[in-house]
């Protein structure tokens, strides 16, 4: 029966890294999946995370199972650094699960067994992976305006318009907490004050992507959003990823956090989402899990890490920067790169301008013209600049 199958199509980020693996030219640059890079254009693995390392191999006396949903250490401070310190932790159901992605299926696992046939809204544009994620778990997915039309900043009447006009109670919203994937163009808080108030007028859930904590204006500032869902929606989700944040992007570390109305829904939330683990993966694994878990803990680690974050959106905002120099200084206006936060840039480049890019100069960006301003050093940024430069004119 396998010679049924047909050869999927290659993931339009992903696939292009593998394709970049191949690639033979020695001036090739990497700027298409969300890694962060320092400007020798290594992934490095951050000095907390190599500390905890070291105090785990020493302390760690088992690797047998971990609970479902994960460990309570991990929980506990993963409660606190998404929601802050004066929430009411018994209101939350949280589950360690592997990567973002893993707490996007698991959520929309968990919420498909309230909401069959049910409808998940998402941006457009939005993160290539989403829709599959949603679709797979068996919703019906709808995009929502979001970007305006020169493609350099938010839609906001439009976004609002369509959700007001065309959503319907029940109905689940995706929105980016920070550093929108993969325009990098967030709502400014006044702007989400109204989002919020929409949704909880007319009774849509928040589902809300939490990769890039950290990346936008700081780890705190970044979770303005989520305090602001919270005062209006007595429900909520939450998909944390501590894949950027941590540089633990091969660990497969993220939280869903499903957040009830009182916490006698809580156990049963729990329950279910236990359930949607245990017939996928099973429980989680341990090394990333216990990474997060003692950094967060330790009096000393939490600082060095927060200050290592701290220095990765620096480096990514200065090279944000020099590149809309570089551009100016070429004659083209990218003043508009300068309102995105995060790893990501939204450059306008179309899919022929990437693919130009990609097979004349060696250069890798996503085809819709995200590029990963984290993947650019100091040394790559003239050549960058002439090639997209070039490019703007094919
Ligand atoms: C990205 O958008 O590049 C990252 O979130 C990595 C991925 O899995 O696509």
């Amino acid at each position: 029966m396998f010679e049924h199958f047909s050869l999927a199509p290659p993931d339009s980020i992903l696939g292009l890294n593998a394709a970049f693996e191949k690639d033979p030219r020695a001036q090739k640059l990497n700027l298409t999946v969300g890694v962060f890079k320092d400007d020798a254009g290594q992934t490095p693995i951050l000095e907390s995370v190599q500390l905890a390392q070291a105090k785990i191999f020493q302390q760690q006396k088992t690797k047998g199972y971990l609970p479902i949903e994960g460990g309570k250490d991990f929980i506990d401070q993963i409660n606190r650094l998404v929601l802050g310190s004066e929430f009411d932790y018994g209101r939350v159901a949280t589950a360690h699960t592997p990567g973002g992605t893993g707490a996007l299926r698991v959520g929309a696992d968990t919420l498909a067994k309230v909401l069959p046939a049910g409808r998940f809204w998402v941006s457009n544009p939005t993160w290539a992976n989403h829709n599959a994620v949603f679709q797979a778990a068996g919703f019906e997915v709808l995009s929502y305006r979001y970007l305006n039309a020169a493609k350099t900043g938010l839609d906001f009447a439009g976004m609002l318009e369509q959700l007001s006009q065309q959503g319907r109670p029940g109905d689940v919203v995706c929105l980016h907490a920070c550093c929108h994937n993969p325009t990098g163009i967030d709502p400014t808080l006044e702007q989400w004050r109204e989002i919020s108030d929409l949704l909880a007028k007319k009774k849509m859930l928040p589902f809300v992507d939490f990769a890039y904590q950290g990346f936008g204006d700081g780890l705190q500032e970044d979770a303005k959003p989520i305090s602001i869902l919270m005062r209006d929606h007595s429900e909520l989700v939450i998909c944390g990823s501590l894949s950027k944040n941590f540089g633990l992007y091969s660990e497969r570390v993220g939280a869903l956090m499903m957040i009830s109305e009182s916490p006698r829904s809580t156990d049963a939330v729990l329950s279910q989402i236990r359930s949607s683990i245990r017939c996928n993966y099973s429980n989680p694994p341990r090394h990333g899990e216990a990474i997060v878990a003692t950094i967060l803990s330790d009096a000393e680690l939490a600082p060095k890490w927060r200050s290592e974050v701290d220095q990765m959106r620096s480096r990514i905002h200065s090279m944000r920067n020099a590149l809309i120099q570089g551009m100016e200084a070429r004659g083209k206006n990218f003043g508009f790169l300068a309102d995105q936060k995060g790893m990501f840039s939204y450059t306008g480049l179309n899919p022929m301008q990437a693919d130009w890019l990609m097979n004349q100069k060696g250069i890798y960006i996503v085809g819709t013209g995200r590029i990963n301003v984290a993947g650019l050093t100091t040394s790559s940024m003239d050549r960058v600049c002439d090639a997209i430069a070039e490019a703007c004119a094919v």
